[in-house]
């Protein structure tokens, strides 16, 4: 009986099984696949804790990858912990200045994906240090430890000559990255929506800061599901060294966006004023006294900033990016009043100057 079950268990190894990466050990996985499996790779997530990379560590859990999950906040790291079986999450605080607490964090892996980024700046941490000079950190030992892959993830708006303190910070994070990691994969998704996204819920919440442009300002949404996947993809195969857009399929308006949450909402559409810049950028000024997140200065610019027209390089990590429309009203269904919570979804019409676009 007993060796029955052994030999069911270990089964068959198959040439596949084995992978090598550039200046890295074998890769050997065994076991079924999925969240019991060992898929032989060990990853690091720094930005583990955030919007995109607790769907990303969740998605290489089911792959059977150890997942090395580095954390500020052990309560924002603790739903990563049942993402993966048994000792495949390991979860271990870090700070971003401290070469020694990333070497620790990296040195076993085979991949690193760097997610850290923050679209405001705080007291510690101004945009530069908090987008770039920590990307370079963490590329740098990457590099120092042999890692084979390098993951940065940067912006569709990234650029040097942006009006935006943030855009520029992307820009200037994937200059350093590729300056210390030369391999490095720069991956550049659309503003990203999804259950705890800052696009659609705060379109319901705070209309007014959307209605910014008299809402005319285009932008490229994705779904952070599709985005994770696409980074998942990327870990047996990085394609190394190339720069990887991922917009959204369509390029839609603040205008019809704020249309497709009220309604999908059914709340009344919002009669706030259309400020003009000046007046919201004093007002996000003033806000930066409070102690919680407030629209920053920066984020006023960026609300005028259409998103780049860029070709999207779905193909190439394997994934067929969803339209907004398809997900909404499953982040959006809580906004709804309990007599309109079952309601049927009806969207607006898309208006003539928003263009469908192939990815
Ligand atoms: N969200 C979007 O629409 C969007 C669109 C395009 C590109 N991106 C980029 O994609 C990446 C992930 O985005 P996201 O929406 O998941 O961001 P997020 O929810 O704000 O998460 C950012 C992650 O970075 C960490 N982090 C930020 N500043 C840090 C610092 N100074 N030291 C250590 N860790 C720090 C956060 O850790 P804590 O939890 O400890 O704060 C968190 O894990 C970012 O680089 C972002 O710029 C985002």
């Amino acid at each position: 009986m007993l060796r029955m079950q052994r030999t069911v268990s270990i089964g068959k190894r198959a040439y596949h099984d084995l992978v090598t990466l550039p200046g890295s050990k074998p890769i050997v996985s065994n076991g079924p696949p999925g969240y019991s499996a060992v898929s032989g790779h060990r990853v690091t997530v720094f930005g583990s804790t955030g919007f995109l990379g607790r769907y990303l560590v969740s998605k290489l859990g089911k792959l059977g990858t150890q997942v090395i999950a580095p954390y500020r906040d052990e309560d924002e790291a603790r739903v990563l912990k049942p993402m993966g079986d048994l000792g495949q999450i390991v979860r271990m605080e870090w700070d971003a200045r401290d070469e020694n607490a990333i070497a620790e964090c990296l040195r076993h892996s085979d991949t690193v994906y760097n997610l850290v980024g923050r679209e405001y700046e705080t007291k510690n941490f101004d945009y530069l240090s908090a987008n770039a000079l920590s990307a370079e950190r963490i590329a740098k030992i990457a590099a120092q430890y042999g890692v084979s892959n390098f993951i940065q993830i940067s912006h569709l708006g990234a650029s040097k000559s942006s009006s935006s303190k943030f855009y520029q910070a992307k820009a200037e994070a994937e200059e350093r990255v590729k300056a210390a990691f030369p391999a490095a994969t720069i991956i550049r998704p659309g503003p990203m929506f999804g259950y705890e996204d800052k696009l659609l819920n705060n379109m319901a919440v705070w209309p007014i800061w959307w209605k910014l442009n008299h809402a005319q300002t285009k932008i490229r949404p994705v779904h952070v599901l599709d985005v994770a996947q696409a980074l998942a993809n990327l870990m047996p195969s990085p394609l190394p060294s190339q720069t990887l857009n991922l917009p959204g399929p369509s390029t839609l308006s603040y205008e019809y966006l704020l249309d497709l949450v009220t309604s999908i909402t059914l709340q009344p559409p919002s009669r706030a004023p259309v400020l003009p810049k000046s007046i919201a950028t004093f007002i996000a000024k003033l806000g930066q006294n409070a102690w919680w997140p407030t629209i920053s200065p920066d984020e006023v610019t960026r609300r005028y900033i259409d998103d780049a027209d860029l070709p999207g390089d779905w193909d190439a990590v394997g994934v067929q990016p969803s339209e907004v429309e398809t997900h909404a009203i499953t982040y959006l269904r809580r906004y709804r009043s309990a007599e309109n919570y079952v309601r049927p979804v009806v969207f607006p019409p898309r208006p003539s100057i928003v263009v469908a676009e192939e990815y």
